[in-house]
């Protein structure tokens, strides 16, 4: 396995409260990776603490072997866009502009706005389809199309891996699926490395190369859906019970939960009535 991205020894959290004390983990290189984990487990705090935005309390977060605190910020946003959970732009911003802040760290008072930055930016704004958006005020937009806008910012950024907290929350299910396949279609076509928070974890099972499972500021188990997807790691990792089924169509991992509602079976599953 190529990594791409490494904790070693990472320690974070908040004031004198760690979430995460010691951890050690690697992300492959060229593949899509979802963290999943219940709420408040510190899954947006290791997402930003990889993307630098969080220095660490001890250890180290290295990108292709390389301490990211030890690197310029610049030289971090030319290998890695982050799209945080639920992002806010200043009122009024059009997506144009918006997507055109991707290219910030790519130019520098040598090197000003070229014909390559615009050609990012219509590109960025064609894949995730908000071109004709394009002079729309971000805060006007639906929710959709806003994650559409900053995903295409993100784009326009160019790096080779791209995190993403939750880029799903707040859209129907068409949406969801719409943003989804975007980021597998750039995985797959240009090895772009995505590093991602999903809550759904038949989602994450559908699109995930590698799942990692947070739990206790620790990764309760790291593999590919197929092989760590059970009713122990969500009965452990979400403290709920289910059965896990194949996804009809994918043959991916497809977690049923129990809990109360309307059976239209005649025999209610033993396990659940003994749940
Ligand atoms: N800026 C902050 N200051 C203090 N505590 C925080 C801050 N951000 C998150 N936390 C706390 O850290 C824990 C993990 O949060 P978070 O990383 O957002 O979890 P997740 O993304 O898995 O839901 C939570 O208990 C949360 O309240
Ligand atoms: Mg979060």
């Amino acid at each position: 396995m190529k990594t791409s991205i490494q904790t070693n020894g990472l320690s974070i959290g908040y004031h004198d409260h760690l979430l995460f004390d010691n951890l050690n983990v690697s992300i492959p290189r060229g593949e899509i990776s979802v963290f999943v984990g219940s709420n408040g487990c510190g899954k947006s705090t290791l997402l930003r603490s990889i993307a630098r935005l969080l220095k660490p309390t001890n250890g180290s977060v290295l990108l292709e072997g390389k301490d990211v605190q030890r690197m310029s910020s610049r030289e971090v946003a030319k290998k890695m866009g982050i799209l945080p959970q639920s992002p806010i732009s200043p009122e009024g911003l059009t997506v144009h502009d918006l997507v055109k802040q991707g290219r910030y760290p790519h130019q520098s008072w040598l090197n000003r706005w070229s014909q390559e930055d615009t050609e990012k930016v219509e590109a960025a704004m064609k894949a995730t389809r908000v071109d004709e958006l394009r002079d729309r005020p971000v805060d006007e937009l639906s929710g959709g199309q806003r994650q559409r806008a900053w995903i295409a910012m993100t784009l326009a950024q160019d790096t080779d891996i791209i995190l993403l907290d939750e880029p799903t929350t707040y859209l129907d299910m068409t949406h969801q699926i719409e943003i989804l396949d975007l980021l597998f279609e750039l995985n797959e076509q240009d090895g772009r490395t995505i590093i991602m928070v999903l809550h759904d974890i038949n989602l994450a099972s559908r699109y995930a190369h590698n799942i990692i499972a947070i739990k206790d500021g620790a990764v309760f188990n790291q593999g590919t859906p197929e092989s760590i997807i059970n009713c122990e790691l969500v009965r452990s990792v979400f403290g709920m019970e289910c059965q896990v089924a194949t996804d009809p169509i994918f043959g991916t991992p497809h977690c049923i939960p129990f809990g109360k509602g309307r059976c239209v079976v005649p025999k209610v599953n033993e396990a659940i009535s003994g749940a």
